[in-house]
């Protein structure tokens, strides 16, 4: 901390002289720009250039001389990852640990926006504290395909429900005076061949599906920094993308930080450069070799790329470095605090999807329950680690088992069995294939346990093994045959509760149509067993609804029933267009297994007397919807309402349904609650291909009010002038 204090202040003192010394440039203009353009006077070619690389795995130079920080970048978004040294081993720091938040399709089911803030801020408070001058977070592609390794780590299929968590995260990180670098920008969809796949789409789902949360997270959020993409789009890799990086970043949306390319997904020195990519990155320590350094140099010298050019790049990193290790009043930065926690068991508690409570075995009656049988290899696991990529040395973990225990004490006896091995072992890091440890010896403890016990909790599912970057998942089976497990320790005590942790669609088809209790969990951070264990008794009253579609059969969704997935020859084509999730299921009238937006409750909500504040509006305006909402049951609870747009008879394709608002309420038991949402009207405009512009198409427009995509109770019909 001291040395951190005493490197600041150095800082200052020699940017102080630098400044004075070009004059102290003016007093009306922006002061920061008049810093930046002092200092950029004084850099020489070389010490420039030396900014625009890496210098180590997760940083690059600074310039000592005149005091000028490098960027010190980490990994989220599970958490501040730990320190690590070259070739990627543990830095073995005692300093490092960190708290563990939620997964990102986690932090999705909350539908709470709120959440996504406090998860920026709590993150953003450990990064600074660690020295961190950019998280690594928030990452939102969308998922087109449930098999996509990363999809635990993004949001959802809908752009506008990432849309509206991407702003909030931003800003909390942001709010550190760490900047947020969003990521993978864009149409990273997959992780097989995503180094070298080239995306075709057509400009209306880009514009529609794939962009909508990185335009809000730069132009609402207001991110200082931005990862470009592994994989090409249209043919151009996106680190060298003049269309992403220039026209639509930097020109439409008036993006003034730095695009920082993904971890050696940098491929050209004069592209890249001239396109917009501003830092390269990488895992190797040749650091000299890479594009963005002695190559660029040489470049420069001989007139391939203006300095001009690098001075704009130099410009953009000193305006994130003085919105971050520079800005003024900086927070003292925390770490592991009580707060941290509170936050973790928050988002945990409001994730967790009620699938199915058909006998209304939950919430768990303790004063009738004596002894459970804790059956399930993801009972004991922890998942801050695991697979390849970010992870979290976590300063601690509650296991499923462990809230459990410590929940219940000694009013009910726990047996626990592991049930099934979770181990997993990939073939090869960018296939698909690998090799699941299926262990069927384990399955008699598991069956005595639930022959012995009042009843049975199974955790199964799939693990951070499992789910991986750099890998897709192979199809959506359960992978360490669980369902075998499910069947006999259902047989033998028919009260059996199935929890399934997983952070993308798996088939539970089976397990949906034979068992009457299902809890769906994620990878839930640091409280995810006391989460866990205070949903399950009731404490908590499940709130989380699904972010994705899962399917009955994967062939079911678009991007499969298409054969578009994984692409052909290096190249995919998105055939399916704006079509992408419950999109495609309700055009094309598909019953999922469980459709976007699903989640039960222990209490039930009956939802009337929608109205909207006019009948008919103009482009500019915006669209005010109430509805009553009555909490019907015993519990409190909390209620996602969500607004979906209709527009029949469109001259152009139009999904069935589009999410444009959505409104988490907190209501007591026999309450009404009166729900407002908003949408404005320009929201509900498509992009026009031909004219390359958004338009509101005049006419009727639904709005269809439902507690998930497919269970609509009120609706009301607005018009557009
Ligand atoms: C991932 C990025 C990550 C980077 C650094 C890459 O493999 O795609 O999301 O930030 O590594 O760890």
């Amino acid at each position: 901390m001291k040395l951190k204090f005493l490197r600041r202040l150095l800082c200052s003192i020699v940017l102080f002289a630098v400044v004075i010394s070009a004059g102290a440039q003016t007093k009306t203009g922006d002061k920061t720009e008049a810093k930046i353009n002092a200092i950029v006077k004084k850099l020489t070619l070389e010490e420039k250039i030396a900014m625009l690389h890496a210098n180590g795995i997760f940083s690059t130079a600074g310039v000592q001389r005149l005091g000028i920080p490098g960027l010190m970048t980490d990994d989220g978004p599970l958490g501040v990852r730990e320190d690590v040294k070259e070739g990627w081993g543990s830095a073995n720091l005692t300093t490092d640990s960190a708290t563990f938040f939620p997964n990102g399709s986690a932090l999705a089911a909350t539908w709470n926006p709120e959440l996504a803030y406090r998860f920026g801020h709590d993150m953003g408070e450990e990064a600074h504290a660690r020295g961190k001058t950019v998280m690594l977070a928030p990452a939102f592609n969308i998922a087109r395909t449930p098999l996509c390794g990363r999809t635990y780590e993004y949001y959802s299929e809908d752009p506008f429900l990432n849309s509206r968590l991407a702003v909030q995260a931003v800003k909390g990180i942001q709010s550190q005076h760490v900047a947020a670098c969003v990521k993978h920008y864009a149409v990273n969809n997959q992780e097989v061949e995503r180094g070298r796949i080239s995306v075709d789409l057509d400009e209306r789902a880009l514009r529609e599906i794939y962009l909508p949360a990185f335009k809000a997270g730069i132009t609402e959020g207001g991110a200082w920094t931005i990862m470009s993409a592994y994989n090409k789009l249209r043919g151009v890799y996106c680190s060298e993308n003049e269309y992403l990086l220039n026209q639509i970043l930097r020109g439409e949306w008036k993006f003034k930080g730095i695009v920082i390319s993904d971890w050696g997904g940098t491929h050209s020195t004069v592209n890249a450069a001239i396109h917009g990519l501003d830092v390269e990155m990488g895992s190797g320590p040749k650091y000299n070799s890479y594009f963005f350094a002695d190559k660029l140099l040489d470049s420069v010298k001989a007139g391939k790329v203006s300095e001009q050019i690098i001075d704009q790049k130099v410009r953009r990193i000193l305006w994130v470095i003085y919105h971050t290790s520079l800005s003024d009043n900086q927070p003292a930065g925390k770490m592991n605090t009580l707060e941290h926690s509170k936050t973790v068991y928050d988002i945990a508690a409001e994730s967790i999807v009620l699938l199915k409570n058909e006998k209304h075995l939950l919430p768990l009656n303790t004063s009738s329950i004596k002894s459970i049988a804790v059956i399930g290899d993801n009972a004991t696991r922890t998942f801050h680690l695991g697979g390849f990529g970010a992870g979290v040395k976590a300063r601690y973990e509650v296991t499923a088992l462990a809230g459990l225990k410590s929940r219940l004490g000694n009013s009910v006896a726990i047996t626990y069995a592991q049930g099934y091995s979770g181990v997993y072992r990939p073939e090869r890091r960018s296939g698909p294939k690998g090799v699941a440890k299926v262990d069927s010896t384990l399955i008699p403890n598991a069956v005595a346990a639930a022959k012995s016990s009042d009843m049975a909790i199974l955790f199964i599912g799939g693990n951070r093994d499992y789910e991986s970057e750099s890998r897709d998942r192979k199809d959506l089976s359960l992978p360490f045959d669980e369902q075998a497990l499910v069947d006999t320790v259902t047989a033998v005590n028919p009260n059996t509760i199935v929890v399934v942790v997983g952070g993308a669609p798996y088939d539970i088809g089976k397990i949906k149509k034979y068992n009457h209790t299902i809890v769906w969990s994620w990878y839930n951070g640091s409280e995810n067993g006391n989460a866990l264990a205070d949903v399950l008794l009731g404490k908590i009253n499940p709130s989380g609804k699904m972010p994705f579609t899962f399917p009955v059969d994967l062939k079911d969704s678009p991007a499969h029933a298409l054969s578009a997935y994984p692409g052909e020859n290096l190249h995919e084509t998105y055939t399916e267009g704006i079509l992408v999730g419950y999109r495609w299921f309700d055009t094309k009238k598909i019953e999922p297994m469980y459709c976007f937006g699903y989640g039960l409750s222990y209490t039930d909500y009956k939802y009337s007397g929608f109205f909207t504040n006019k009948k008919s509006y103009k482009n500019g305006e915006s669209i005010t919807a109430t509805l009553k909402v009555k909490n019907t049951g015993k519990y409190a609870g909390k209620e996602t309402v969500q607004l979906y747009v209709t527009k029949s008879g469109s001259k152009v394709e139009r999904a069935e349904k589009e999410l444009k608002a959505f409104k988490k309420v907190s209501i007591a038991a026999g309450e009404t609650a009166s729900v407002t949402l908003n949408i404005p009207v320009k929201d509900l405009a498509y992009w026009d291909d031909k004219t390359s512009k958004w338009v509101v198409e005049p006419g009727k427009y639904k709005l269809l009010a439902g507690t998930s995509s497919r269970d609509i109770s009120e609706s009301g019909t607005i018009t557009v002038e």
